[in-house]
């Protein structure tokens, strides 16, 4: 039988990445605030998502989750969070029609404000301060003053989270996310590519499809499912006090559910099995993910899907790859093997970011894009090979024009890192780039369909 569980008893556990706060007295009162505040999202949207994660883990939908390494206060401009959405509905499209098979979007927005870090400090010359932990702990900049933790700053992050959901919530039912719109939407210099020329062709074949269905009566005006689309939000669930002060009893089951994002993950840093972060994550229903990096063992990995998904319900639990281009090959078969024999029911997820992060000679931390999509295409070869369904893509993407990952068709070279580089945290592909990405990801979908279609064509 498993211990009890409250939204507190993680207290009771060792925990790494959370920062002691100097005014310990303001961290109890704003705690008590957050505690009072109204959820962000409901638990039936939670359930929702765990339901069309289901249908992932049955191989008959693709996740898409992806949006800001960190979000910031500073750029918190209605255009951002516009240009974001509309570049990630445009990969979702693309998605869907080379796969055949719903989306599920899933935003780190609206909440992802929380960072691990390797290091507890940073020097910049002489100077050593503790290192920057998300805009809901600390400022960015680099003197003493910003850098401590500021209790006040959790009030700041769900005020900005509400904002931001309150705007997705729009764009994604008041007419924004209409599909005649969508595959209309101009590309930037992708357009003018290559593989820009083969994205029009697919868009071009989108308009047939939603020519055809007009004609045939099935129209945005009467289908809600062309004029509104379903869009859920995620970070990771790293600052335990906030997320327990947003932790709330649903009326409707008795459950527990976290109401600051529809879906929660782990970092690869705190995934221990007998620390704080899991023991949270165990008690709340929410879909949940878990990063998985080079160090995650076989045995571990069953321990833990033992722990946060004992009843082995499908959709609860999303296991998120992000081995790097150069381990992943070396790592992620025997995970899968795993899984496989004990018979456990997951979404396998690919974030192609965080192994391939690359220091540039400015010193800018950079991704090259090749690497990026060589590892997504590894992750499908190794599921191909097993046997098992490769379920989706967790990204880090901005709709900005920013350049803070090398390569493309964009063609952005190390030198270029300093031009536009905006990031609080980690590279983000730029809109050209997430774009390339989900088509290029579509296009290796569309291909290993048509070979299962056609399994006998090429030995005739
Ligand atoms: C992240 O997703 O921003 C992150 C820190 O990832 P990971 O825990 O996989 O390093
Ligand atoms: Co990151």
């Amino acid at each position: 039988m498993a211990a009890s569980w409250s939204p507190d008893s993680w207290r009771n556990k060792p925990v790494v990445q959370i920062p002691n706060y100097p005014d310990a007295a303001m961290l109890t009162d704003v705690e008590a605030r957050l505690s009072k505040v109204p959820p962000l999202v409901f638990a039936g949207e939670s359930r929702d998502l765990k339901a069309k994660l289901a249908d992932v883990a049955a191989g008959k939908a693709f996740l898409l989750q992806g949006g800001d390494c960190a979000e910031s206060f500073k750029e918190h401009a209605a255009d951002n969070i516009r240009d974001y959405f509309r570049v990630f509905l445009q990969m979702s499209v693309a998605l869907t029609f080379a796969g055949g098979s719903p989306v599920v979007k899933v935003g780190r927005i609206a909440g992802q404000f929380a960072k691990p870090r390797s290091a507890d400090m940073e020097k910049v010359g002489d100077v050593e301060l503790p290192s920057y932990r998300g805009d809901i702990i600390n400022g960015s900049e680099f003197t003493a003053e910003e850098r401590i933790p500021d209790p006040e700053r959790q009030i700041m992050a769900y005020n900005q989270a509400a904002a931001t959901l309150n705007l997705i919530r729009a764009f994604a039912q008041g007419g924004y996310s209409n599909l005649e719109h969508v595959h209309n939407w101009t590309l930037g210099t992708f357009q003018k590519s290559t593989a820009g020329e083969k994205y029009r062709e697919m868009t071009d074949r989108i308009g047939e499809a939603i020519s055809f269905m007009r004609a045939c009566g099935v129209t945005p005006e009467n289908t809600a499912s062309l004029r509104s689309t379903s869009f859920y939000t995620s970070h990771e669930a790293l600052l335990l006090g906030y997320e327990q002060a947003l932790t709330r009893k649903d009326t409707t089951s008795g459950d527990w559910y976290a109401t600051s994002g529809h879906m929660v993950w782990i970092g690869d840093r705190t995934r221990q099995l007998d620390h704080a972060h899991v023991e949270y994550c165990r008690g709340i229903k929410n879909p949940l993910g878990v990063k998985c990096g080079p160090s995650t063992k076989p045995d571990d990995l069953i321990k833990l899907i033992d722990i946060l998904n004992p009843q082995n319900e499908p959709g609860r639990l999303t296991l998120i790859a992000r081995f790097g281009s150069d381990e992943v090959e070396k790592h992620l078969p025997a995970l899968i093997r795993a899984v496989e024999k004990e018979g456990k029911s997951v979404v396998w997820s690919c974030d192609p970011m965080h192994g391939n992060t690359i220091k540039a000679a400015s010193n800018y931390k950079t991704r090259p894009f090749e690497r990026i999509l060589k590892e997504v295409h590894q992750f499908f070869d190794i599921h191909q090979a097993e046997g098992t369904y490769p379920g989706g893509v967790h990204i880090e993407m901005t709709g900005q024009d920013v350049t803070e990952c090398i390569g493309g068709t964009a063609a952005i070279g190390e030198t270029d890192l300093s031009d536009r580089y905006h990031t609080h945290c980690d590279p983000r592909l730029n809109c050209d780039q997430s774009l390339e990405l989900a088509f290029l990801i579509a296009e290796h979908i569309r291909v290993a369909r048509s070979e299962e279609a056609a399994p006998l064509s090429a030995t005739g």
